[in-house]
């Protein structure tokens, strides 16, 4: 038996969640609104709403899953990667709460983390499997042979595609994250409305910087034409865009499939949410014959319940770490 009380701060969302015996009964997230208005996570900002949100979203928590801090087994935390102010307010708080009441310290890498979400609920992958983890900061495809035996077979060579998508959004004006703003947008346009060029890269790897310049280089070309080009054009030009997005990822993913002779495939991470990557995984999944697994949409972007249940089968090995643990912004994977 066990409960553990999971911590997630590695960028901007503040997040408790806790897990009774492999059962997430919390997962309380805290969204941090105030970096809408600059086009991006600002590090300093972000580590000072932590601060404020750390406690209170601990006591909703416990409240929500019906334990005390007497109940609790241990205590697992992000460790990276991520912001380095933001993973030090989740670090040291965890690391305070387990010596004030004498609980083991677990570390979680977040991209594992991203993966092992698919533990949570049924129906559950089978080892192996390839997993696309598709965030803010990273694109990485994934051989999966155990919970903790992981191997990045390929991954992006610079934007990750939740950068391509945020970065889109703000060349069409739109607030940050926009992510979710351009799959909105995109339901309503058509996907063939505009092309744009896919990256010629080798092997299993990505890139997406090309295609950020390729989109702003088109937007200002048009729009020297007609000022008024985006707000015309918003729904196509999303779903234009979001559809080369998902046509470049889930290429690779094919390829790798077929290399590896594997027909399990997950998605994971902040892009996994999103409506137009989800369906032409379903499509794939009938064409290829896969078995395809989707995340519910509370652990697609960042929640503390991937930490728990990371947390949970690394309490089953007994795997703790000491009160001289350190964050890493980046972190081997
Ligand atoms: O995994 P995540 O919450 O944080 C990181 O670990 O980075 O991913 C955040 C990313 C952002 O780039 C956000 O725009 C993107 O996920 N995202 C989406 C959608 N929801 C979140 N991108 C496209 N469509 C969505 N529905
Ligand atoms: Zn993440």
């Amino acid at each position: 038996m066990s409960v553990i009380l999971a911590i997630e701060s590695s960028c901007d969302e503040t997040s408790v969640a806790i897990c009774n015996n492999g059962k997430i009964t919390a997962n309380v997230i805290a969204n941090q609104t105030i970096h809408q208005n600059y086009g991006g996570v600002i590090p300093e900002l972000a580590s000072r709403v932590h601060q404020q949100n750390i406690v209170p979203v601990i006591q909703q928590a416990l409240i929500d899953a019906k334990v005390s801090k007497k109940d609790i087994n241990a205590v697992a935390f992000t460790r990276g990667p991520g912001l380095l102010g933001s993973l030090l307010v989740g670090v040291s708080f965890a690391k305070s709460f387990a010596l004030a009441l004498n609980l083991p310290l677990i570390s979680v890498n977040h991209m594992h983390a991203h993966i092992l979400a698919h533990f949570i609920d049924d129906p559950k992958p089978t080892f192996p499997f390839l997993c696309l983890t598709v965030s803010g900061g990273h694109t990485q495809i994934v051989l999966v042979k155990d919970y903790f035996d992981m191997e990045i077979v390929g991954q992006s060579l610079d934007d990750a595609a939740g950068e391509a998508f945020d970065k889109t959004a703000k060349i069409l004006n739109l607030p940050y994250p926009g992510g979710p703003l351009i799959d909105q947008h995109a339901k309503h346009g058509n996907p063939l409305a505009f092309k744009f060029p896919e990256p010629q890269i080798k092997n299993l790897d990505y890139s997406f910087s090309g295609l950020k310049t390729a989109i702003l280089y088109f937007i200002r070309a048009q729009e020297k034409e007609n000022p008024d080009f985006i707000a015309e054009n918003l729904d196509d030009i999303c779903a234009s865009v979001q559809h080369s997005i998902v046509h470049i990822l889930l290429n690779k993913l094919k390829k790798a499939a077929a290399l590896y002779q594997i027909k399990d495939i997950a998605i994971a991470g902040g892009v996994s949410a999103n409506t137009g990557l989800r369906t032409a995984l379903a499509e794939k999944a009938t064409e290829l014959n896969w078995n395809v697994y989707i995340p519910a949409f509370e652990y697609c972007t960042d929640n503390a319940a991937m930490i728990a249940i990371a947390g949970h089968y690394k309490y089953i090995n007994k795997e703790f770490v000491g009160q001289d643990i350190a964050p890493a912004s980046r972190m081997e994977f």
